[in-house]
This record gives C-alpha cells, sequence and structure tokens, in this order.
C-alpha cells in the first residue's frame, strides 16, 4: 500500500525544521507537498495554517504537520477550516494519542518550544498510528457536529 501524502507548512519561526520534517519523512517513504514558505521573512502564521488545512480538508493529502514559534496561533487557524482536527503537540505520547483517540488529521509543532530531534520522533509518533475507532470515533463524531 502506498504511503499516505503529507501536507507541511509554517511561518517564518523555523523554516529549517519544518524542511528537516520534509526530508524525514520523505525518507521514510511517505509523499509530501511543502507548501512553504520558502524564506525566513515575517508572514502571518493564520494564512499558512489555513492553507496546508484546505489541502487535507479537501482529501488532497491525508494528513498535515504545521510549525510555528508555539505550534499554538498555526494549529487554531488550521482548526477554524471545517474537518480539521489539528493537536499541538510536545511529547511522542501525545501525538500517538491525537491519532489513535482524537483521529487528528494535522500535528503542529511549537519550533521554539520542541527541539529538532524531539519533533522528528514526535512526527514519527503521529504518522505511525492508527485511528482506533470504536467509543472514540462516537467523541469524535461529537466534536464534528460543533462545526455546525
Ligand atoms: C511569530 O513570531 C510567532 O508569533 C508565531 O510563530 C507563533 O508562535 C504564533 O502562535
Amino acid at each position: 500500500m502506498s504511503k499516505k501524502r503529507i501536507v507541511l507548512s509554517s511561518d517564518h519561526a523555523d523554516i529549517a525544521l519544518r524542511q528537516s520534517i520534509a526530508a524525514h519523512i520523505t525518507d521514510r517513504g511517505y509523499e509530501v507537498l511543502d507548501i512553504g514558505p520558502t524564506t525566513a521573512e515575517s508572514t502571518d502564521y493564520p494564512k499558512h495554517g489555513e492553507a496546508a488545512a484546505r489541502h487535507v480538508a479537501s482529501g488532497d493529502c491525508a494528513l498535515g504537520i504545521i510549525v510555528c514559534g508555539t505550534g499554538q496561533g498555526i494549529m487554531m487557524a488550521a482548526n477554524k477550516v471545517k474537518g480539521i482536527r489539528c493537536g499541538v503537540c510536545a511529547d511522542a505520547f501525545s501525538a500517538r494519542m491525537i491519532r489513535q483517540h482524537n483521529n487528528a488529521n494535522m500535528l503542529s509543532i511549537g519550533a521554539r518550544v520542541t527541539g529538532a530531534g524531539l519533533a522528528l520522533d514526535i512526527v514519527d509518533a503521529f504518522l505511525d498510528a492508527e485511528f482506533e475507532g470504536g467509543r472514540h470515533a462516537t467523541r469524535v463524531d461529537m466534536i464534528t457536529a460543533l462545526e455546525g
């Protein structure tokens, strides 16, 4: 089975981290859509969170990984797009659990919070986990119902 297509985006806070995530998951056999930005010029995280989220919400990409300074602002923007469930993770356990229990389809990382090595472990935990369904599906459906 071919591996999932993953969209990556960030703001200016750490382009290098985003690029190292791209290289890492490409090495792991994933198809990567890196939508930038390509320079470290100051930019507005909401538009990058939204852009990545639209690729996931449309089904163009199965999952998304986004980066800003804290991971928080870009996550908030992504979660405004219908169908997106994005969590900020600074540890691998949470990254695994947001897939297994919350069926998260996006992961956000704070580049000024989380070191580059740990960030890759977090990414691996997220990508290697699968949604467990069952009672968790009922709860995720409750989240979806809040979208109106
Ligand atoms: C940019 O300076 C910073 O505010 C942004 O990367 C992020 O941390 C916002 O949540």
